[in-house]
């Protein structure tokens, strides 16, 4: 199934070969257009730290449950998420209501001082990461989080150039970015689930690029515009890139946010390593027409955007320190 999904060679780019941007950007504009994913290859990211991110995560997940409770997530969706802990809501694709997801997670975002002016201002998605006792976890973390940047950054680029913007549009939008690396745990799911019962229920991301490392063990599926399910084919060495919520409001529309969706029957433990990436938390993101008009919808803060989005997908989402009721939750 690779043939459906555009392939994006960043070898030529980073070798800086001429004409390799404007190619990138076409191929890029296909593939959110037409498709909604793309794989990178000539990345630079090396298997052997998607390897140890991996084994991160299944370390992380072997805890005893009171170790990893003991850094439950917070406000600022940083921590440890509990097995069902969230349910799609705002993000749900399709009308069928859905049981919890069936994974548990643990997110960590870029590590930030106890001084840093918005930890002691408590902005909301500015908190400080917490660490679990184990042994060199912490150093992976932040050089796996260091490498998806320096790749997220590599390949704004392209999208400027995708949109009909100068290369270096998003470079001022993109200051000190925001991420979140999320190491997801999904049990085996029983053969008799209720099949409104998912790993993670059909959704969109929030992102503005997600990047998603192969993984060995099946489960993901992708949604085709054209609405048929496929399951994430996996060429070797490349990497899965998709857009969120917050990529198609940022571009008026025109870029898909692409459905996905996890049923682990695969009869193995399955471990997943998506990291999000984002603008500055203080930037605005002004829709970016194609006449270089407004947008259909107001511009917006990511904080505005994730604060709508968590109230309704995350149980541990508070409003005013009152847990939220959620429907069905
Ligand atoms: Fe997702």
């Amino acid at each position: 199934m690779t043939d459906t999904i555009p392939v994006l060679d960043l070898a030529p780019l980073r070798a800086n070969e001429p004409g390799a941007l404007e190619t990138l950007g076409a191929q890029l504009r296909h593939a959110f257009t037409e498709i909604g994913f793309y794989f990178v290859k000539g990345h630079g990211v090396p298997q052997s730290l998607l390897d140890a991110t991996f084994a991160e995560a299944a370390r992380f997940h072997a805890q005893p449950l009171e170790s990893k409770t003991a850094m439950k997530i917070d406000e600022h969706n940083i921590g440890y998420m509990p097995m069902r802990g969230a349910t799609a809501r705002y993000n749900l694709v399709g009308d069928t209501p859905v049981l919890p997801n069936v994974n548990e997670a643990v997110f960590f975002k870029r590590e930030l001082p106890a001084d840093h002016v918005d930890v002691l201002a408590k902005a909301r998605f500015r908190g400080r990461n917490r660490w679990p006792a184990l042994p060199g976890f912490r150093e992976q973390i932040l050089a796996t989080c260091d490498a998806f940047e320096r790749l997220a950054l590599s390949l704004l680029p392209i999208y400027a150039r995708a949109l009909d913007r100068p290369a270096d549009y998003f470079a001022r939008f993109f200051v000190d970015p925001m991420y979140t690396l999320r190491m997801s745990h999904y049990p085996q799911q029983s053969p008799t689930a209720p099949n409104n019962e998912f790993g993670i229920a059909p959704h969109l991301d929030t992102s503005f690029m997600t990047i998603l490392a192969q993984n060995r063990i099946p489960g993901l599926s992708l949604r085709l515009p054209d609405g048929r399910w496929i399951d994430a084919p996996a060429p070797e060495g490349a990497l899965l890139v998709n857009g969120g919520m917050m990529l198609r409001r940022w571009t008026d529309g025109r870029f898909l946010a692409t459905p996905h969706r996890v049923i682990n029957r695969s009869g193995q433990e399955r471990y997943a390593i998506p990291f999000f990436f984002d603008c500055n938390y203080r930037a605005v993101m002004t829709p970016i027409t194609s006449d270089g008009g407004a947008g259909k919808e107001p511009p917006f803060t990511y904080a505005e955007f994730m604060t709508t989005y968590q109230q309704a997908n995350f149980h541990h989402a508070q409003v005013d320190g009152k847990k939220l009721e959620l429907q069905g939750a």
